[in-house]
C-alpha cells in the first residue's frame, strides 16, 4: 500500500488507473480504524480494482473544539490495518494540504437536517459534505464506502450526490459491533472500564424495542427506550455519574429521515439513538421489522 498526503501525489497515484477504466472505491474515513472501517475497506477492495482509503480529521465537521481535540490519531497503526483490510492507497493530507484556502461553501439539505443529529451539532453536516465532495473531487471513485452507523451522514451523502450529480455509486454498510453489542466507534476507548461494561445495553434496549415494535405503538416504544435507558443507573443502583443519559431517540422513516406516528407510515422504519455516558456521546441505530 502506498500512502500519500498530498493532493498531487495522489492524482498521480490514480492517474493509471483512471487511465485504464479501472474501478475505483473510496473510503473516507478519520482514523483510529477498528474493524468497522475495516469491513468498508474490505468490501471496497471485493467490489474495485483500486481501493483508495482517506484518512483525515476534518476540523470543520466539529462544532466541538474539545471533540476535535481529544479525537485519537493513529496514522502509524491505521496504515497497518487498511494494507492488511485490501487498500492500495491511504491518502492522509494535513489540514493546510486538504484546504489551502479557507472554507465559505455551506450546503444545504431541508428536512433531513433538521432532525436527530442536524440541530444538535450546527454546522456538522455542512463540513462532512464539504469534505467529502473534496475527496469525491480528488479520487472520481466508481463507488463510495459508508457506515449504516451514521445512518444520518448516509442520507446527507446521498442528498449531497444528488445536488452535485456525480455519478458515484453509494454503497451503504452494515454496522459492526463487539461480541457484546455494542457499536464499534472510535470514541469507545474514551470509556472508563465501568462504562464500557454496561455500554452493550444501549444495543440491548434497542434489540427488546424491536421486539416491544410487535405489539406497542410508536411513541411507547420510543418513551420506552428513553426512560430505560434514564432510569438504568437507579434501577441497577450503580455509583454516581455512572449514568446513561440519552440526548434523543427518534423512531423515523428510513429514506425521509422524518419521525413516524404509526409503524405503517413507511416502508423501512429505524430507531436512531444518542446517549452520553462517562463524558463520551455513543450513537447507534436498529432496524425495526416491516410490518405486515
Ligand atoms: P469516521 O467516524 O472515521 O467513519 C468512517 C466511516 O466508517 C463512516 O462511513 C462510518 O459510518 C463508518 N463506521 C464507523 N463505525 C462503524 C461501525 N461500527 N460499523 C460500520 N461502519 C462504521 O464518518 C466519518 O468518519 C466522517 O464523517 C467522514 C465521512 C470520514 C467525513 O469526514
Amino acid at each position: 500500500m502506498q500512502t500519500v498526503t498530498t493532493t498531487a501525489a495522489l492524482s498521480a497515484a490514480i492517474h493509471d488507473a483512471k487511465q485504464a477504466n479501472r474501478t475505483i472505491g473510496l473510503v473516507p474515513t478519520m482514523g483510529a480504524l477498528h474493524e468497522g472501517h475495516l469491513s468498508l475497506i474490505r468490501r471496497a477492495r471485493q467490489e474495485n480494482d483500486l481501493v483508495v482509503v482517506s484518512i483525515f480529521v476534518n476540523p470543520i465537521q466539529f462544532n466541538n473544539k474539545e471533540d476535535l481535540a481529544k479525537y485519537p490519531r493513529t496514522l502509524e497503526a491505521d496504515c497497518t490495518a487498511a494494507a492488511s483490510a485490501g487498500a492500495d492507497i491511504a491518502f492522509a493530507p494535513s489540514v493546510e494540504e486538504m484546504y489551502p484556502e479557507p472554507v465559505t461553501t455551506v450546503y444545504h439539505f431541508g428536512p433531513i437536517e433538521e432532525v436527530m443529529e442536524g440541530p444538535r451539532r450546527p454546522g456538522h453536516f455542512s463540513g462532512v459534505a464539504v469534505v467529502v465532495r473534496r475527496l469525491f473531487d480528488l479520487t472520481q471513485p466508481t463507488r463510495a464506502y459508508f457506515g449504516e452507523k451514521d445512518f444520518q451522514q448516509i442520507a446527507i451523502i446521498r442528498n449531497l450526490l444528488e445536488q452535485i450529480k456525480y455519478p458515484i455509486q453509494l454503497v451503504p454498510c452494515p454496522i459492526v459491533r463487539a461480541d457484546d453489542g455494542l457499536a464499534l466507534s472510535s470514541r469507545n476507548m474514551r470509556l472508563s472500564p465501568e462504562a464500557r461494561a454496561i455500554a452493550p445495553n444501549i444495543y440491548a434496549t434497542l434489540t427488546q424495542a424491536v421486539e416491544m415494535s410487535e405489539f406497542e405503538d410508536v411513541d411507547t416504544v420510543r418513551d420506552w427506550v428513553l426512560d430505560t435507558l434514564s432510569t438504568f443507573h437507579q434501577v441497577n443502583s450503580l455509583p454516581e455519574g455512572l449514568c446513561f443519559e440519552p440526548e434523543y431517540f427518534e423512531i423515523v422513516n428510513d429514506t425521509t429521515l422524518q419521525p413516524i406516528a404509526d409503524w405503517h407510515d413507511a416502508p423501512g422504519v429505524v430507531g436512531c439513538i444518542a446517549v452520553w455516558l462517562d463524558g463520551v456521546r455513543l450513537i447507534d441505530v436498529i432496524r425495526f421489522l416491516p410490518t405486515e
